[in-house]
């Protein structure tokens, strides 16, 4: 099992609405670990760059914080944000996650390095939902979803 399956299998999300959205979603990765979770969902990516297109996986092309939905997702991950190189962006789209996320649902941030996991932190402030990290899946060679914050839904966020 893969460190970013384990982190989903670790998280109680509602059954319902059957829809997670992977922001900035680049390659998109973490599809196929999306699908194995939920084989019955629709598991949308969004990322500002056309070249997602390529790989013919369920994604729009979008810059978020414009976000063009009418609907609430059960799951929103960002992985891996680049939160060194364009900081301010990232913040923004962070204040604009919660309106996206049904009641009971997740957000989930995984990052590389320490310092952006600070950031995250700094940028929600509020308590992460916990997590059993000794029971996780060890990262990769390159260090995927090394550090990784979750936050449940509740009213506040509304
Ligand atoms: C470091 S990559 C991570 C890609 C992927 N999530 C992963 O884990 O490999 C960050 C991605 O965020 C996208 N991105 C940055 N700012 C964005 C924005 N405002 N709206 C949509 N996508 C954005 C970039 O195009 C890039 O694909």
């Amino acid at each position: 099992m893969s460190r970013f399956a384990s982190i989903l299998s670790q998280l109680s999300i509602p059954a319902y609405p059957r829809r997670s959205l992977s922001v900035g979603c680049g390659a998109f990765l973490e599809y196929g670990d999306l699908g194995a979770f939920r084989p019955d969902w629709l598991h949308l990516g969004l990322d500002q760059d056309r070249v997602v297109l390529r790989k013919r996986l369920p994604v729009i092309v979008a810059e978020a914080p414009y976000f063009p939905f009418a609907c609430l997702f059960a799951l929103v991950i960002v992985r891996h944000p680049e939160l060194d190189k364009t900081p301010e962006n990232w913040r923004i789209i962070f204040d604009h996650l919660p309106p996206l996320i049904a009641p009971g649902g997740f957000l989930l941030i995984t990052t590389y390095t320490y310092a952006e996991y600070q950031v995250v932190i700094d940028y929600i402030s509020r308590p992460a939902y916990p997590l059993d990290l000794v029971a996780l899946a060890p990262p990769d060679l390159v260090g995927s979803d090394r550090y990784v914050l979750a936050f449940k839904a509740f009213p506040k966020f509304y």
